[in-house]
């Protein structure tokens, strides 16, 4: 008990006469009510300031990034987003005014060194619950594990207009499911079959035969036009995200290597370890495979571009992923003054008794001009405020020219692995028929890469689009498809209004009871795509067969990191969001367009409840723009400013 506590109770009971609920939580099916959380139990109280600018960041965002823009190209700092969003003193001071006023001595209140995120130390259940009128209770999830949440919190009025949201409070605290969108169907492979073929080449090479069998490097080169050999490797960067305990191994690399760009064996990716992720291999765990599967395709295909591995660390309860931990790292404008980490899902709230703040990586790590991330989670599952906040940063991250890209999915229109949808309150089931869309594929500020597939017998004498939408039936009911869809939170940017409106217009007229299942007026998604089927990879000394989005991102992340290093070498600027300039009409026809096939829908108790997305000429959510021509991209990014 802190004596502090004592006088102001009174206090606590007048601001709570004129509260207006802030938050509410949103129902978990997989999180079951198991007692009230005790009062002397301390938690990790923080609150998020109302940035300032907000309103304007997509603006901001669009006038470097959109190619019409007199400002195209022109990226900001980062101590220049930093200042620009910073909350206001004012926010700042009526919140620790109201904080004191209810009881905390100044001593226990702290905030972030620009003020920004103020937080609370040693708060207890009992005085939490007082200062937001509510009350704490103990959730246990399906995995056994406890987790900790109110239904709602409230707010005096006068404090609202300076509060984003407050952690740990209506968030429901699950752990983020590690792989969603990672499967790797296996299959053997001949290893006499693949040969070398590495040597830089004026044009793009013959579609080599069995590309929808096995898909390598080679087939990448040809169906995307990749001849461009990088120049400008020290001032260039490109990364990919990898979590804890999934790894590389530098012997799977060389395996790769020694079979499709000798001249890489031995090369080793920059490590940039984010709270303590390590690179030793962990015999055993599973995740090494995905890692090498990537950096095998992004290594080979931009060499001798040097690849950096943002390895995450901080691993809680073997499986709990977040992004915010690499924003952190990556922006310190995030931990700082944008006041990021959701307590709730990001892991220094791993589990109860609650502990201190752990150490954090915060602004130590320079973002790579392109960043791929073959993760994701559900739009659904995580509160408004956390997608709202975290979608921000992505476009701060544009707004300094980075090029984020994430994977659409595995799973098509349903996003849940078994092909069922969701229901009106958040349920997964069989007779659910609400589409299910991917996080954070429905930002509409980063990039989102959906699949393709070869088509069978593919070749360059018989012509035609070689690829169409992925989607493998898998039997035993479990299947894979390009994620796609529409965002239920994020209203449809302007960027893409032109791009997705005849979509919507050929769905009205041919397939209307389709509209139902989604959302027509959000966020659109993929963007564009590339091959999701049959990498050939070597995965813990095997060659394997491995499929998902997982590869696809990459593959267009590594032509985005070769068009960066042809623009850096012309003296230019990187591409940064590329979004707008994707679905621009001058760049329409330096993208191979998907015509045919549809993903996943809901699968339902007999057949489809809902049919999935099919491909049409121009944007369709099976396949966004398309796939890329890496050359007449190179040419068209060339063109611009
Ligand atoms: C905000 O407060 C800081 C000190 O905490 C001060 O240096 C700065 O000038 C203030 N800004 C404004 C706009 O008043
Ligand atoms: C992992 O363990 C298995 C079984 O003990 C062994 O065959 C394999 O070589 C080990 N892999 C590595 C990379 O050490
Ligand atoms: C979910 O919503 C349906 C109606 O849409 C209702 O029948 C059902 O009882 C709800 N389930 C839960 C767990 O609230
Ligand atoms: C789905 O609907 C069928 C048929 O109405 C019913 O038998 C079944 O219990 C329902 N399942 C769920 C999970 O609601
Ligand atoms: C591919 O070619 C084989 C052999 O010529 C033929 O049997 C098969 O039908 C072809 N498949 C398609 C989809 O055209
Ligand atoms: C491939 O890109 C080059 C430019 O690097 C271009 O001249 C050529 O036409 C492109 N090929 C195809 C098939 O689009």
């Amino acid at each position: 008990m802190h004596l502090e506590r004592l006088f102001p109770a009174f206090l606590v009971f007048c601001v709570s006469a004129s509260a207006v609920v802030h938050e509410r939580r949103i129902p978990h099916s997989s999180l079951t009510l198991s007692r009230r959380l005790e009062a002397d139990v301390t938690i990790p109280l923080r609150i998020g300031l109302k940035q300032q600018n907000m309103n304007l960041l997509s603006d901001h965002l669009l006038a470097v990034s959109d190619p019409q823009s007199r400002q195209f190209g022109q990226h900001w700092t980062p101590e220049h987003v930093a200042e620009v969003f910073a909350p206001a003193n004012e926010s700042r001071d009526a919140v620790n005014a109201w904080l004191v006023e209810s009881g905390f001595h100044p001593h226990r209140l702290g905030s972030s060194h620009n003020k920004a995120w103020i937080y609370v130390k040693d708060a207890t259940v009992a005085e939490v619950e007082g200062l937001l009128d509510t009350e704490y209770h103990v959730y246990t999830h399906e995995s056994g594990e406890e987790h900790a949440a109110c239904d709602s919190y409230s707010l005096p009025a006068h404090i609202v207009q300076h509060i984003d949201f407050i952690t740990p409070t209506v968030q429901p605290n699950i752990k983020i499911d590690p792989r969603p969108f990672h499967t790797s169907p296996r299959a053997s492979f001949e290893r006499a079959a693949i040969t070398q073929m590495n040597k830089p080449r004026p044009s793009a090479p013959a579609l080599p035969a069995g590309c929808d069998q096995r898909f390598t490097p080679e087939c990448a080169r040809s169906l995307y036009n990749i001849t461009y050999v990088p120049q400008a490797t020290d001032r260039n960067s490109f990364g990919m995200l990898s979590h804890a305990p999934s790894t590389f191994l530098q012997q799977d690399l060389n395996t790769f290597f020694a079979n499709f760009s000798p001249n890489l064996v031995g090369k080793e990716p920059i490590v940039a370890s984010i709270n303590g992720g390590s690179t030793d291999f962990v015999n055993g765990t599973t995740g090494v495979g995905e890692v090498d599967w990537i950096l095998q395709y992004m290594m080979t295909l931009t060499q001798p571009q040097p690849v950096t591995v943002l390895q995450v660390g901080n691993l809680i309860s073997g499986n709990s992923i977040s992004f915010n931990e690499w924003l952190d790292a990556v922006d310190g404008s995030y931990c700082t003054s944008d006041g990021g980490d959701d307590l709730a899902f990001d892991p220094q709230y791993p589990n109860l008794p609650i502990g201190d703040f752990q150490e954090h990586s915060c602004g130590t790590a320079k973002p790579p001009l392109v960043i791929s991330v073959s993760r994701g989670d559900y739009e659904f599952r995580l509160p408004p405020f956390y997608t709202q906040r975290q979608c921000n940063e992505f476009a701060k991250l544009g707004l300094m020219g980075v090029t984020v890209l994430f994977s659409a999915g595995n799973v098509g229109a349903a996003g849940t692995t078994l092909g069922y949808c969701r229901d009106d309150n958040g349920s997964v089931n069989l007779n659910a028929t609400h589409f299910n869309p991917g996080w954070p594929a429905a930002c509409p500020w980063i990039t989102a890469v959906g699949g393709t597939q070869v088509k069978a017998n593919a070749s360059d004498s018989a012509g035609g689009v070689k690829e169409e939408v992925w989607n493998q039936d898998q039997t035993h009911g479990f299947f894979l498809s390009g994620g796609g869809g529409f965002s239920n939170r994020f209203p449809m940017p302007r960027y893409q209004k032109a791009a997705v409106t005849p979509f919507l217009n050929r769905l009205k007229k041919t397939n209307p009871a389709q509209l139902k299942h989604f959302n027509p007026s959000g966020r659109a998604y993929p963007d564009i795509s590339a091959n999701a089927n049959n990498f050939v990879s070597v995965e813990e000394g095997e060659f394997v067969l491995s499929s998902g989005t997982s590869g696809a991102t990459p593959t267009v992340a590594s032509i985005i990191a070769l068009i960066n290093d042809a623009r850096l070498s012309a003296g230019k600027t990187p591409v940064g969001f590329i979004n707008p300039t994707i679905y621009s009409p001058q760049f329409a026809g330096a993208f191979n367009d998907i015509v045919s096939g549809t993903s996943q829908g809901c699968k339902g108790w007999q057949g489809d409840r809902a049919g999935g997305f099919k491909a049409g000429p121009g944007w369709d959510a099976a396949s966004g723009v398309g796939t890329p021509n890496a050359g007449l991209l190179i040419e068209k990014w060339l063109s611009l400013p």
